[in-house]
C-alpha cells in the first residue's frame, strides 16, 4: 500500500516534470516553482484520478518547500501565541507532514493551552472565543447550492463569493439586482454565492426561516453552522475553499468580496479575459508593509502576546480576485497555518506560503475614493471595485454606469 502510494507520488511528479507545460512565475524573489498549465490542472497533473488526498498533500508540500521555508524565516520566533503555534507546525513538518496539520477542536477544554498567554484574562470575550475555537474547522453546511457551477455547459468564468450576514437582506438583493446578477455575458458564465454563518447572539432574532425562504427563491445562499462573527471570517474563508473544491472546482476566477462593495462586473470580465490564462492571479488593493494594529479599541486590534512581526503583503478583504486553480493549493496549505483573527491577513499568509505575492490594481478602492467622486458615475465606470456603497447607492450607480447615454 505504502509502496503504491510512493509510486503514485513519483508518477505524479514525473508527469509534472515531463509535461513541460510548466510555466513559472516569480514570487519577486529568486525562488521559482512550476505550475502546471491551466488546461491540465486538475485532470492530468495535480490530482490524477488515482491520487488520494494524502498524496496531493505530499506533492503540494514538496512543491512549496521553498516558499514555506522563506515564510518560516520571516515569522519571528517569539513567545507570542500564534508565532509559537506556527513554528510548532514548521517543526512538525520537519518530522513529516502527516502529523503536522492536526487541529485540535477543544473549545473551552483547551484552557491549559491558553495559560501560555500571560494576559489572556485581559483579552476581549470575542478574542477569547476566537482562540478557544481556532482549531475547529469542521462545521456542517446548512444550506448548499450544489448545482451552482453546473448550470452552464461552459466552465464558470467568475464566481462572485460575497461575505454577508444573515440579516443583510437588502444588501444581498441590491447585489443580485445589479453587479451580482448571474448570467453569461459574452459566453463567460458568472455565478454568485453569498457566504453566511448563523445569526448569533443570545438575544438575536431567529432569521433562519427567512434565509431559507430567500435561498429557495434565489438559490445563491451558502450557510454553515457557525456563529457569523467578525472573528469567524477566517473560518468562513476556509469552509468556502472546501465548498469550491467540492462544487465549483473548474472555476477560472473567484472574486471574494463584502456585500457592501460596488463592483463593476463588466469591466472586471473584460480585464480578466485579457489575462494570460496560465498565470496565477491574486489581485486587489495591496496592503504592503502592514503590521498588527495595537490600538485596543480597534476592531483590528491584535495583542502583542498573540502575534508579533510584520504582515506579508496581502490584498484588502473588501474585495480581491484569485485564480480558481489556486483553490486546491490554498486549501492544502491552510492546513499548516493556524487561523488568524483577521481574514484577509490570513489569506495573505496562505498566499505567502505558496510564494505568490498579491498584485496591486488601482481599480480596487477598498478605502473608497475622494468624497467629491462618490456619486460620480463616470468615475465608477472606470473602477473595478469600491468600498463602501449602500444598497440604494449601488442601484443608482449601476443604472447610471450602464446608461448608454452617459456622457463622460
Ligand atoms: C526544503 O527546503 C529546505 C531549506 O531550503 C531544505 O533544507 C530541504 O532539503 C528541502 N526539502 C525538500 C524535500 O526539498
Ligand atoms: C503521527 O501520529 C500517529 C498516530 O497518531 C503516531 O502513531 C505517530 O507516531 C505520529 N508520528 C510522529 C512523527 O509524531
Ligand atoms: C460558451 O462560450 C462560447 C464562447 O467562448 C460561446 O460561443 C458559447 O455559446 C458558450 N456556450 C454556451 C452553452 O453558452
Ligand atoms: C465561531 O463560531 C463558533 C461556532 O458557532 C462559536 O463557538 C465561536 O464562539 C465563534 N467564534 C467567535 C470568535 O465568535
Ligand atoms: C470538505 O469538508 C468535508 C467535511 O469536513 C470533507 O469530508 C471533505 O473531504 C472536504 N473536501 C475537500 C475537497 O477537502
Amino acid at each position: 500500500m505504502k509502496g503504491s502510494r510512493c509510486l503514485t507520488i513519483a508518477t505524479a511528479l514525473l508527469t509534472l516534470v515531463a509535461l513541460k507545460a510548466y510555466i513559472e512565475w516569480t514570487a519577486g524573489q529568486d525562488e521559482r516553482f512550476p505550475t502546471p498549465q491551466e488546461g491540465e490542472w486538475q485532470t492530468s497533473s495535480f490530482t490524477p484520478a488515482q491520487t488520494t488526498a494524502e498524496d496531493a498533500v505530499a506533492i503540494a508540500l514538496l512543491h512549496f518547500n521553498a516558499s514555506l521555508h522563506q515564510m518560516r524565516q520571516s515569522i519571528p520566533k517569539s513567545k507570542a501565541y500564534w508565532n509559537e503555534k506556527q513554528h510548532q507546525i514548521f517543526r512538525a513538518l520537519d518530522a513529516g507532514w502527516s502529523n503536522a496539520s492536526m487541529h485540535e477542536c477543544e473549545g473551552s477544554g483547551g484552557a491549559e493551552r491558553l495559560s501560555r498567554i500571560r494576559d489572556f484574562g485581559s483579552y476581549s470575550q470575542l478574542y477569547r472565543n476566537f482562540i478557544l475555537y481556532d482549531g475547529c474547522r469542521n462545521f456542517p453546511l446548512l444550506i448548499n447550492q450544489p448545482g451552482k457551477c453546473a448550470h452552464s455547459k461552459n466552465r464558470t468564468f467568475l464566481l462572485l463569493a460575497i461575505k454577508s450576514l444573515p440579516g443583510n437582506f437588502a444588501a444581498r438583493q441590491a447585489v443580485r439586482d445589479t453587479w451580482g446578477h448571474e448570467g453569461e455575458p459574452g459566453g463567460l458564465p458568472v455565478r454568485t454565492v453569498f457566504l453566511l454563518g448563523t445569526a448569533g447572539g443570545q438575544y438575536g432574532p431567529n432569521l433562519q426561516g427567512m434565509v431559507e425562504y430567500e435561498s429557495q427563491t434565489f438559490q445563491d445562499i451558502l450557510m454553515w453552522d457557525f456563529e457569523d462573527t467578525f472573528f469567524n471570517l477566517t473560518l468562513k474563508d476556509f469552509l468556502f475553499l472546501n465548498w469550491t473544491l467540492e462544487h465549483c472546482q473548474d472555476v477560472r476566477f473567484v472574486l471574494k468580496g463584502d456585500d457592501d462593495v460596488f463592483i463593476n462586473t463588466p469591466k472586471i470580465l473584460d480585464y480578466l479575459s485579457s489575462l494570460d490564462a496560465r498565470k496565477p492571479v491574486y489581485m486587489g488593493q495591496v496592503m504592503a508593509n502592514a503590521s498588527p494594529f495595537r490600538v485596543r479599541k480597534s476592531k483590528y486590534y491584535v495583542p502583542e502576546s498573540y502575534y508579533v512581526g510584520p504582515y506579508p503583503a496581502y490584498a484588502g478583504g473588501g474585495g480581491y480576485i484569485f485564480s480558481g486553480m489556486l483553490t486546491q493549493w490554498l486549501h492544502i496549505i491552510s492546513q499548516y497555518i493556524p487561523f488568524y483573527p483577521i481574514d484577509d491577513v490570513y489569506t495573505g499568509l496562505c498566499f505567502q506560503a505558496l510564494g505568490i505575492r498579491p498584485e496591486a490594481h488601482s481599480g480596487f478602492q477598498t478605502f473608497d475614493i475622494a468624497e467629491k467622486d462618490r456619486d460620480n458615475p463616470c468615475v465608477h465606470r472606470e473602477l473595478l471595485l469600491v468600498h463602501q456603497r449602500s444598497p440604494h447607492q449601488t442601484l443608482h450607480l449601476w443604472k447610471q454606469i450602464r446608461d448608454p447615454k452617459l456622457q463622460c
